[in-house]
């Protein structure tokens, strides 16, 4: 029987060994066990993916489906999802400074709709840490590392904590995601908007090009958003992020917003939601971003993709690559290579 279909049949299976444990437990003790395997050779690889190359912001993508950020904050697990079939993977959100997050329990799961609720609160070990590990690492696959600010630094300062960051691992990334817009972080997703932003982006603008001096490579900047919008606000967004040449949006973060989870366990928890109940919130986003601005930058579709079928969608949307997180923990790595095959069938107007 082959590697994959077993994996298929076996994942129902697994996970409901790993539901029964506290979440963020599982996820830890997953990687974990996925890591002696790899080294133990129980991990074989991605055989027979098709090639679906993507040059996007100057980067070759292998295929347009990515690891979103969160997943593998600190970059502990890069190994073993090199071997998942992926065609970049993104880590992070890292802060200048490393810091514990909120206290746990910080993760939940709410089943019967295929979501989360997370308040994780940017918990890492630092940037520079990361950017040490994965200069050490071997793989040689696209990077994207996504860093935030640490939460006691004053927002009058959040500014100063991006630059540091992005001098952290600009060595180490193929491009860089500046995160405005995890719920988890007081004040952060004030930035997204005209003023704060348009003043933040201008001294990563700056600092980008003297690191491009410095080490001769131009990083692409992404910018993540978030799915929570009024009126004419993320259009006002997109036309800052445009006027200040940034080179990719990624569309979304999580939803502070409960949409039709009302009543089931967990969904009153605080944080973030995503999964199943983001999605049509997230293609509404993207449809607005691609409107404003396709043609002009890159544009990475995430929020609730949890089949092949979804990811055609968001691909047919606009979307240039996707990223998966939540539809991971519910449908297991084979996923990953069930989006591949369905952006291989999607013929991509470049960009
Ligand atoms: C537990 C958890 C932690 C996350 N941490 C981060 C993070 O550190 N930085 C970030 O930009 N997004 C983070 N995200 C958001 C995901 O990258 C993604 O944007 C969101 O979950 C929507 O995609 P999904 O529905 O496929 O999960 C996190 C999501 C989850 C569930």
């Amino acid at each position: 029987m082959s590697t994959l279909l077993t994996g298929v049949l076996m994942y129902p299976l697994i996970r409901s060994l790993f539901f029964r444990l506290d979440p963020e437990r599982a996820h830890e003790l997953a990687l974990r066990v996925a890591r002696v395997a790899l080294r133990a050779g129980r991990i074989p690889g991605v055989r027979g993916l098709p090639a679906v190359p993507r040059r996007l912001m100057g980067i070759d993508f292998p295929n347009p489906v990515g690891l979103a950020a969160g997943f593998d904050k600190d970059g502990d697990a890069v190994d073993v999802m090199d071997q998942l079939g992926f065609g970049f993977l993104e880590l992070g959100t890292v802060t200048p400074r490393a810091q514990p997050g909120n206290p746990r329990p910080r993760l939940f799961r709410l089943p019967e709709h295929e979501a989360l609720i997370n308040r994780m609160g940017f918990n890492n070990r630092g940037a520079g840490a990361l950017a040490e590990r994965l200069a050490h690492s071997g793989y040689r696959g696209v990077i994207g590392v996504n860093i935030g600010k640490n939460r006691d630094t004053p927002p009058a300062r959040a500014a100063e904590d991006y630059a540091q960051a992005l001098g952290q691992v600009y060595r180490v990334a193929d491009y860089v995601t500046v995160n405005l817009s995890s719920p988890n972080t007081p004040g952060l997703r004030d930035l997204q908007h005209e003023g704060a932003l348009r003043s933040l982006l201008y001294r990563l603008n700056s600092e980008r090009q003297r690191l491009a001096e410095l080490h001769e490579k131009r990083v692409p900047l992404v910018v993540k958003i978030a799915p929570d919008w009024q009126g004419g606000e993320l259009d006002a967004t997109l036309d800052v992020l445009l006027e200040q040449h940034i080179d990719g949006i990624a569309a979304t973060n999580t939803t502070v917003a409960r949409p039709d989870v009302a009543g089931a366990p967990n969904a009153d928890e605080a944080g973030g939601l995503s999964g199943r109940p983001l999605r049509e919130q997230a293609e509404a986003v993207l449809e607005q971003v691609v409107a404003r601005a396709r043609g002009e930058v890159a544009i990475i579709g995430i929020g609730g993709l949890n089949s092949g079928a979804d990811v055609a969608r968001r691909l047919e949307l606009g979307a240039d690559l996707v990223q998966l997180y939540t539809g991971l923990i519910y449908h297991g790595p084979s996923l990953v290579q069930e989006a591949v095959r369905a952006s291989a069938s999607h013929s991509h107007r470049a960009a």
